[in-house]
């Protein structure tokens, strides 16, 4: 009879084990991360309608609030799932035509829901009247100097 139990954890166990773990974490990140919605005066502000178009720019606003707030989990520079804090493989701000294509979630998330960054994580969060900004540009259709008319 073999009872040699005293070899500790077995890598299989390990594994196992660490799977549940990560899947928690990533359980408590995606869905216990509450909203923040946006003020009954940030969306007055909002429905009193939009500004001339031009004011914020990649260059002057967009590229520093996602370097400030996003980057630090939505880039390609960070590979692995614990590295990225659990942000989804594929999804990254690092570019102008990446935020494009995710432009409408980036609105949703981040601008109405206020649910990104995830409030649970101890990271910096952009305050209301930026979220109100990142709106703004998005609905702008997200310009770059480049492509403002002459002025
Ligand atoms: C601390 C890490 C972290 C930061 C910082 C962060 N996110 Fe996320 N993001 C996540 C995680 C984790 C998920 C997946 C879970 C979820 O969707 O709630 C996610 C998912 C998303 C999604 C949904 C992706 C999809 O499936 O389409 C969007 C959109 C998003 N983030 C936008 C942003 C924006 C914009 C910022 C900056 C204002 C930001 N996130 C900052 C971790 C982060």
């Amino acid at each position: 009879m073999n009872c040699d139990y005293g070899r500790g954890i077995r890598p299989f166990e390990r594994t196992v084990a660490l799977g549940v773990v990560l899947a928690i974490g990533a359980i408590f990140l995606g869905c216990l991360s509450p909203d923040t919605p946006l003020s009954e005066a940030a969306l007055a502000e909002l429905a009193r309608g939009q500004p001339a178009c031009g004011e914020l720019t990649y260059e002057n606003f967009a590229a520093s609030f996602l370097a400030t707030y996003c980057l630090r989990c939505h880039t390609a520079a960070l590979a692995t799932d614990f590295e990225r804090r659990d942000a989804p493989q594929g999804i990254n701000y690092d570019s102008l035509e990446e935020i494009r294509q995710f432009a409408r979630r980036i609105r949703v998330r981040a601008g109405e829901l206020g649910d990104m960054p995830p409030r649970l994580l101890p990271v910096p969060r952009p305050s209301e009247a930026e979220r109100v900004q990142l709106i703004r540009w998005l609905d702008c259709g997200t310009p770059s100097e480049a492509e403002l008319p002459e002025r």
